[in-house]
């Protein structure tokens, strides 16, 4: 059957594939046909996306990508078993709300490391000549809405969002010549364990108003994962150093 947005024959690594949105899009890249690397720290959590995909072939590596040394032997592990990468979804990442009296050092470093620095670690080593498959491959970032807007508390949280869509245009202009396409996908409010305890989703009247301010609605894992799909397939092939916002029309006002 017809199908430009296949998966088939692709090995794509998902990164926070232990909760939300990486659960998702480990679970949906493997119904549309690919071998699927779960990446993420709970090992536990892992085996349960693990059990929802289908397909054969997939495997799970959990890391706290963090730990930047061990980033290197992991993905040189993946390739011995796996083969030559065609895709990364990067959506592990953190969040919070943190006045500007609030932030200190610490926070500055620990959000840098975990939104930004681990992104760029875990892409230079796919990146490597012979660890990216002879047909090109496709490298999503995970921004946010805040990486192009703002929201008062989210200033740090949006500091990392807008490097990785402002980094992955300079990327796309040096990849392009071996085929690898860098892009970003910025979503709107989704309810997940990132956010679950965050006033703006449980208490009542603070929901209503985000409800509000996304004219669809809230969105929901699958919105996320199936745009995710499309960066990854071949559909896509004429589509790099793009930031595609997903948000149920969040920014659209
Ligand atoms: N949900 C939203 O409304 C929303 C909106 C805009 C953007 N986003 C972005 O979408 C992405 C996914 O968010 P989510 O809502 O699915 O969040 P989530 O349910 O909290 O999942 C976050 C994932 O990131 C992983 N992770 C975090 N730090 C890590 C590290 N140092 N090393 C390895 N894995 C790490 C977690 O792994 P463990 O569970 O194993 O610790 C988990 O799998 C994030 O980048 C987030 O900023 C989300």
């Amino acid at each position: 059957m017809f199908n430009p947005f296949s998966l088939a024959g692709k090995t794509i690594l998902v990164t926070g594939a232990s909760s939300g949105i990486g659960r998702q899009c480990a679970i949906d890249c493997s119904r549309m046909g690919a071998r699927v690397v779960l990446i993420g720290r709970s090992e536990e959590r892992l085996a349960e996306t693990f059990h929802e995909m289908i397909g054969c072939g997939h495997m799970i590596t959990a890391i706290d990508l963090t730990d930047f040394d061990r980033i290197g032997g992991c993905v040189t592990d993946i390739i011995s078993q796996c083969g030559p990468i065609h895709g990364v979804l990067h959506c592990a990442g953190i969040s919070a709300i943190l006045s500007l009296k609030q932030m200190d050092i610490l926070h500055l470093d620990h959000f840098f490391r975990n939104n930004v620095y681990s992104a760029i670690e875990l892409t230079r080593e796919v990146c490597k000549v012979h660890h990216i498959a002879k047909e090109g491959a496709s490298i999503v970032f995970f921004s946010s809405v805040m990486g192009c807007v703002g929201e008062s508390g989210k200033s740090l949280y949006g500091m990392t969002k807008g490097a990785l869509i402002a980094g992955s245009r300079s990327l796309a202009c040096e990849y392009a010549k071996r085929k690898v396409r860098f892009n970003v996908i910025s979503p709107g409010a989704v309810e997940t364990p990132i956010n679950a305890r965050q006033p703006y989703m449980a208490d009542p009247e603070l929901r209503q108003l985000l409800e509000e301010k996304h004219l669809l609605g809230l969105g929901r894992t699958i919105d996320i994962s199936y745009a995710c799909i499309y960066l990854l397939s071949d559909a896509s092939r004429w589509i790099t150093g793009q930031n595609l916002i997903v948000d149920g029309g969040y920014t659209a006002r």
